[in-house]
C-alpha cells in the first residue's frame, strides 16, 4: 500500500467501526493561542477530550495535517520532517484500551500487510510520586496480540531512555515499559511540566524495526525501541487520555479518552520496508521533479534535495491555511522553510525561479484527500514566487558580500600569487560584527551565514554571538527615538486613573502565568476609570485560590514600588529572544514599545516583573496605585467565550 492507500483506508477501517471521518484542522489553530502550529491530531479536540460533547458523536477519525517547526534544523536525515500527517482515532469517553490495541494492531498487520515480528511496543511504568499507576492492561493485550499472530513477546523494564541504552534489548522481548519521558503524553511534553487544566495520560507505542539498520553507538552503547539511531521508528501512538493537571496534583477526566496519532509517512515507510521517509508517495515525486529541473540524482544530493520537498510541503499548506510569509508568528516560520528551500536549491545549482514548478507537484498529490491545495494552486504560487523573487535577490547580494569578507581556509594548498598556508597561518574567522553588518545591510539571514561559515570551514568567533546580540542592542538604542504606540482601543482615556488600572493589568497578567501557566495569553481589555476588565485564555474556572493567589502577587508587587519604564525594539527581537508578552494575534509593526516594570532594588540583570509590548500610557511606578489606601482585588471571574475567561477588578 502507498502512502494514499494507507490514507483511505484507516478512515474507512474506523469508519467501519462507528467512526465519524472529520475534517484535517488548518495548520494554524483557530482558537488555541498556546500554540502557532497545528503539531498533532489532538490538538483541534482539546474541549472534547477535556468532556465537552462533540456534534459528531464520541467516536472521530481524521487524517490531520501537523506542523512540527522545531524540527527544522533536523531535517535532512532519512526520517525528520517539519510537516507530516497524522493518522488519528478518538474514543471521547467511549471504547479504551481492549479495543484500541487490537485494532491498530489489526489493521497495521491485516489491512496494510505489516508483518508483525518487525513490531515492537511500548507502555507507562507508572510514575508513584504522581500516584498513577503501571499500565499492565495495554502490556497483556499486547501479549495476547502477538501470541495469536505467532510471534514470541516477553515484557522488559526499560525506565528511562539512560537506562534503555545501557540495557539494550535481549532476544523475545517485544513489550517494554518505559517512564513518564516515554510512555506520558501530554501538549507540553513533560509530566513535571503539565499548566492546571491539561489533559494527559500514559501512552502505548507502536515500533517498527529496519533490522537491517546497523545501530549507530552516538546514541548509547546498546539499542532499544526508544533509540534515536533510526533503526526503530515509532508508528503509532495509543494515549490513554484519562487524567487532567490540577493544583492539587492529578485527577481523573470525567471520562476516560483514547486519543491516537500515527504518522501517515512513517506507517508508509513500514509499508515498503524503507527507512527513508522522503520515498513515500505523498514525498517522492516531488523529489523527482527536482531530480528534473536540477539534472541531478538524489543519491548525491540527497540531503538538499530532502530539505527542499520538506519545506515546500509545509510551505503550500501554510499557505493554502491562509499563511503569508513575514517577520513574526507564522509567517516568520514560513519566510524560514521558503527560504531554506530555495538557499538549497541554489546547491543543487537551481538559480532560477522553480516554486511555480513544484507547487503542482505537490497539489497533485493531495487532489484526492485535500483538494483545497489543487483549488488554490494558483494562490498559492503566487504567494510563494512573491517570496522567492525577493529573497534571490538579497541572497545574490549577501553571497557576494559574504564572499568579500571572508576567505576560506585551504590546508597544505599554497594559492597563486597569494600566501602560502602551510604551517601556522590562521584561518579567518567568522566574527559577529560581521554577520551582524551582513544581516543589516543586506538582509543576510543569520543562520544562512553560520551555515556558509560551516561549509567552508570557517571558525565562528568565539564570541561572535555575544558580539551580534550587542549590535543589535545599539541599532535598537538609535531606533528608540521614533517611538511609535501599538496599544489599540482597549484603554478608555489617559486620565492618572486610566494609567493606574492600565499598570494593573499588566501586573495581573504576569500574576495570572506566574499561577496558572504559560498557556494564559491576553486575549482582549477594557479599561474605565472604574475598573480593568481582562480576557485571556485558560481552559477551566480558576478557583478560589488560584484568585487569591493572582490578588497576593500583584498586591506584593505593587509594594515592592516597581519602576515603569519602556523601551523600543525590533518586533522580532522583543517576541523572540526576549520573550516580551503580547496580545494573542495582534499585528505589530517592524519596532514595538515594550514596557518593564521592575524593582528599583533588584539586580539589574534580573528579568523585569512585567514586560510587555504595549504602547502606554502607564503610571511612573506601582506605589501610586496604593494612594488612598487602596489595594488591589478580583471582584468576578467568568467565562467570555470557550476557552476563554474574563477577570473584572479594582483597586479599592
Ligand atoms: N496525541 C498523540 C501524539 O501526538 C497521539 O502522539
Amino acid at each position: 500500500m502507498n502512502a494514499q492507500e494507507i490514507r483511505k483506508s484507516y478512515l474507512e477501517f474506523f469508519e467501519k467501526r462507528g467512526h465519524k471521518v472529520i475534517p484535517r484542522a488548518p495548520l494554524v489553530p483557530d482558537n488555541d493561542p498556546t500554540t502557532l502550529f497545528t503539531g498533532s491530531g489532538m490538538q483541534p479536540l482539546i474541549p472534547y477530550l477535556l468532556g465537552e460533547s462533540h456534534p459528531l458523536g464520541n467516536r472521530l477519525t481524521d487524517s490531520q495535517t501537523c506542523l512540527r517547526a522545531q524540527d527544522i534544523e533536523e531535517v535532512g536525515d532519512n526520517r525528520h520532517t517539519t510537516f507530516f500527517e497524522m493518522l488519528g482515532n478518538w474514543s471521547l469517553g467511549d471504547y479504551f484500551k481492549q479495543d484500541q490495541l487490537p485494532w491498530f494492531f489489526e489493521f497495521l498487520t491485516d489491512v496494510v500487510g505489516v508483518d508483525p515480528s518487525k513490531l515492537y511496543v511500548t507502555c507507562f511504568i507508572g510514575d508513584s510520586k504522581n500516584d498513577i499507576p503501571k499500565d499492565t492492561e495495554s502490556a497483556k493485550i499486547w501479549a495476547e496480540l502477538f501470541k495469536k499472530a505467532g510471534v514470541e513477546a516477553k515484557e522488559a523494564e526499560i525506565g528511562s531512555e539512560v537506562d534503555g541504552s545501557k540495557r539494550g534489548t535481549k532476544p523475545g522481548e517485544r513489550i517494554f515499559f518505559y517512564d513518564a519521558s516515554k510512555n506520558w503524553w501530554c501538549r507540553s511534553g513533560k509530566i513535571d511540566d503539565m499548566p492546571a487544566g491539561e489533559p494527559g495520560g500514559p501512552d502505548s507505542e507502536v515500533f517498527y524495526e529496519f533490522d537491517f539498520v546497523e545501530h549507530n553507538p552516538v546514541h548509547g552503547e546498546f539499542c532499544h525501541p526508544n533509540c534515536d539511531c533510526g533503526r526503530f521508528v515509532e508508528i503509532g501512538n495509543s494515549v490513554f487520555m484519562e487524567y487532567v493537571k490540577t493544583a492539587e496534583g492529578f485527577k481523573k477526566l470525567p471520562k476516560a479518552n483514547v486519543d491516537f496519532g500515527g504518522g501517515l509517512e512513517r506507517i508508509a515507510m513500514a509499508a515498503i520496508d524503507n527507512p527513508d521517509a522522503f520515498k513515500v508517495s505523498v514525498i517522492w515525486p516531488i523529489i523527482a521533479e527536482l531530480e528534473k529541473i536540477s539534472g541531478k540524482p538524489y543519491e548525491s544530493h540527497t540531503n538538499s534535495m530532502r530539505v527542499i520537498a520538506d519545506h515546500l510541503r509545509a510551505a503550500t499548506f501554510l499557505a493554502v491555511d491562509g499563511v503569508k510569509p513575514s517577520n513574526k508568528e507564522q509567517g516568520y516560520v514560513m519566510r524560514r522553510l521558503l527560504r531554506r528551500a530555495i538557499r538549497f536549491a541554489f546547491e543543487l545549482g537551481i538559480e532560477q525561479n522553480f516554486l511555480q514548478d513544484l507547487v503542482p507537484v505537490i497539489a497533485e498529490l493531495y487532489h484526492n484527500d485535500f483538494p483545497e491545495v489543487a483549488k488554490q494552486k494558483d494562490l498559492i504560487v503566487e504567494v510563494l514566487v512573491r517570496e522567492e523573487k525577493a529573497f534571490r535577490q538579497t541572497l545574490r547580494k549577501g553571497l557576494k558580500e559574504f564572499e568579500k569578507g571572508t576567505r576560506p581556509f585551504t590546508i597544505g594548498v599554497s594559492t597563486i600569487g597569494g600566501p602560502d598556508t602551510i604551517g601556522g597561518s590562521v584561518p579567518e574567522t567568522l566574527t559577529g560584527e560581521r554577520v551582524f553588518t551582513l544581516y543589516d545591510t543586506y538582509g543576510f539571514p543569520v543562520e544562512l551565514s553560520t551555515e556558509e561559515a560551516f561549509k567552508r570551514g570557517i571558525p565562528l568567533s568565539d564570541n561572535w554571538r555575544a558580539e551580534f546580540d550587542a549590535k543589535m542592542e545599539e541599532q535598537r538604542k538609535r531606533s528608540q527615538t521614533a517611538a511609535k504606540g501599538t496599544f489599540k482601543g482597549g484603554l478608555g482615556g489617559h486620565t492618572l486613573q486610566h494609567k493606574k488600572y492600565h499598570t494593573a493589568t499588566h501586573l495581573m497578567y504576569q500574576a495570572l502565568r506566574d499561577v496558572l501557566g504559560d498557556h494564559v495569553v491576553q486575549r482582549g481589555s477594557n479599561i474605565t476609570e472604574e475598573r480593568l476588565r481582562f480576557d485571556f485564555s485558560h481552559p477551566e474556572k480558576v478557583t478560589p485560590e488560584q484568585i487569591k493567589a493572582v490578588e497576593d502577587i500583584v498586591n506584593e508587587q505593587i509594594a515592592k514600588d516597581l519602576q515603569v519604564s519602556w523601551a523600543e525594539y525590533p518586533t522580532e527581537e522583543a517576541t523572540g529572544k526576549l520573550g516580551a508578552l503580547g496580545q494573542f494575534g495582534d499585528r505589530y509593526g517592524e519596532m514595538v514599545k515594550v514596557y518593564s516594570m521592575k524593582d528599583p532594588n533588584a539586580d539589574p540583570n534580573e528579568r523585569p516583573f512585567s514586560f510587555e509590548i504595549c504602547g502606554g500610557p502607564h503610571v511612573d511606578h506601582t506605589m501610586q496605585l496604593f494612594e488612598d489606601g487602596k489595594r488591589f482585588k478580583i471582584l468576578k471571574e467568568e467565562a467570555s467565550s470557550s476557552g476563554v475567561r474574563r477577570i473584572k477588578a479594582v483597586l479599592q
